[in-house]
């Protein structure tokens, strides 16, 4: 069978900051789902990388008095580290600064070039560096940029012009016709609003700067930088170099955005693509910001958390949890390290932690040290259906907090099942038949528990397939059909070990 194909991206992330917890929430959140699908026998394709042109990198690098090539080299690295220690798996790394996209931006802005898409004109507006973008008077705050709450500037240039103006009507017949392309539906909503009030054009290259991709037709003139880095969701899978690749991976499955950056991707991208005579993305999926005391971070705020001393606290593990199961993916979310704690000692240390605990030893201690026969029907097998189910629906509608709900359910069904049946009091009454049919059903549950969770916090659930004497890696394993009920192994070898999670108190 030829496995489906599933493509992820994230935004590109500018290089003038290194990466705080706002970046990785989307990328983790990418990482969540492409694990699951790989578990379901996916082929999958999930991009990341940096964005590392613009006036925005231009001027961090002048104020460190380095080359911005150089800026970008230091910074880049910063998010490959943090996307490393966060484990999360990516296919490829792009770097709008390598050979592969000044080629292939090359090749897309000739073809909108050669379609009539773009013609010569004068500008003057106000422009946010921060946002590199123009805004018009009735769109600013006081003034300010209406995101970053910060002055704009004054800019005159001779630019190219992209006909986005032309692109209106296509682009509501588009999504007309597929409204699953925009999500949630409040941002879908957003988008239409916006394209309904009508589409002006934009400029698309600048000659006040020099830290860009050369226009191919004037070489004058260097590409704006948001017109470049989109073009990276086609680079990075073959976009004029690999027809055949191209043809496979595009158009991506889910662009993950951020709803500061939906306009670009829900409005200006699929523009952009229609002129190039390519299809628009199947969906770009908008969530909100992670907001610090109720604001958004930022380095001039010194509100800014990075993942690593998170991770120093709370694990790999502890950290995923959070962001993954904690903070909805859509709405904003205010980052509490308070509840970080309290969620981290429920869920994972009590509920979770516990559970493999509590199990594993009396299975040790009542069965010999071997998983006992597994009933067919024992009585958890209808909840361990309901998490898988509940987990699938769930992850397909990117609501990886209700995902992680329906599997703790099975975890709560599991403890209140342990509590209920109390097989050390079975065990003392001497009856063995009714501990191992008992303690049968929960390290099955456990079974299925580390399958569903795997995507989520997988070290804990590497460690305690191992334990469970399961062979192979958890997430090699096949949904759904690893899922189904009564699949452990009679007589496997079952370890005990330390806590899972241990209990943290939260620092004062
Ligand atoms: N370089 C552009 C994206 C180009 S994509 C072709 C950009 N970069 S960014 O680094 O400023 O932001 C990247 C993403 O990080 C955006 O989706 C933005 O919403 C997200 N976040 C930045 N801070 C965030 C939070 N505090 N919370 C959630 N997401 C945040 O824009």
């Amino acid at each position: 069978m030829v496995p489906n194909r599933f493509s992820v991206t994230t935004p590109i992330y500018y290089v003038n900051d290194v990466p705080h917890i706002g970046h990785a929430y989307t990328t983790l959140a990418g990482d969540v789902l492409c694990r699951w699908r790989r578990m379901h026998g996916d082929d999958v394709h999930y991009l990341t990388g940096t964005d590392e042109h613009g006036l925005k990198i231009q001027r961090a690098a002048e104020a460190q008095g380095v080359h911005p090539q150089e800026w970008a080299d230091r910074t880049a690295v910063r998010f490959e580290q943090t996307w490393d220690e966060l484990q999360i798996r990516t296919d490829d790394f792009i770097r709008t600064t390598e050979p592969r996209h000044y080629a292939a931006v090359t090749k897309f802005l000739q073809a909108v070039y050669d379609n009539g898409f773009i013609y010569k004109g004068t500008y003057e507006g106000l422009y946010c560096v921060p946002c590199e973008a123009y805004y018009a008077d009735d769109e600013l705050t006081d003034g300010n940029c209406p995101i970053h709450d910060r002055p704009v500037e004054n800019v005159v240039e001779e630019n190219y012009f992209f006909k986005l103006s032309e692109f209106a009507q296509r682009l509501l017949d588009h999504y007309e016709a597929h409204p699953e392309a925009v999500q949630p539906e409040s941002r879908r909503n957003e988008v239409l609003g916006f394209i309904k009030q009508g589409l002006r054009d934009f400029s698309m290259s600048r000659t006040s700067i020099s830290w860009g991709v050369p226009l191919p037709w004037d070489a004058a003139h260097v590409t704006y930088v948001w017109f470049d880095a989109l073009v990276n969701y086609c680079t990075a899978v073959g976009y004029g170099v690999d027809d055949e690749r191209f043809a496979q991976w595009w158009p991506a499955d889910y662009h993950l955005v951020g709803k500061d950056i939906l306009r670009f991707h829900a409005v200006y991208w699929p523009a952009m693509l229609m002129a190039a005579g390519l299809e628009p993305p199947k969906c770009v999926f908008a969530h909100g910001w992670l907001l610090v005391g109720g604001e958004k971070m930022s380095k001039t705020k010194l509100n800014q958390i990075f993942p690593h001393d998170l991770v120093a606290e709370f694990g790999v593990d502890g950290y995923r949890y959070h962001f993954v199961a904690d903070q909805r993916f859509g709405p904003d979310g205010d980052f509490s390290y308070e509840a970080m704690v309290t969620r981290y000692n429920a869920d994972l240390a009590n509920n979770f932690g516990n559970l493999a605990n509590r199990v594993l030893n009396m299975a040790v201690n009542y069965c010999d040290g071997v998983v006992p026969t597994v009933r067919e029907n024992g009585p958890l097998r209808a909840q361990a259906e309901a998490a898988y189910s509940g987990a699938v629906d769930g992850f397909a509608r990117l609501d990886f907090a209700n995902a992680c709900s329906a599997i703790w359910e099975l975890i709560r069904a599991t403890n209140a099942y342990i509590e209920d049946r109390a097989p050390w009091a079975l065990n003392k009454a001497g009856d063995a038949a009714a501990t191992h049919a008992v303690l049968g059903d929960c390290l099955e549950a456990l079974r299925v528990i580390a399958l569903l969770s795997a995507p989520v916090i997988p070290n804990a659930c590497a460690e305690l397939w191992r334990r469970l004497g399961q062979p192979g890696a958890v997430d090699d394993q096949r949904l759904p059909a690893a899922a189904a009920w009564g699949q452990l192994p009679a007589g496997n070898a079952l370890e005990k070990g330390d806590p899972l999670f241990p209990r943290l108190e939260a620092a004062t």
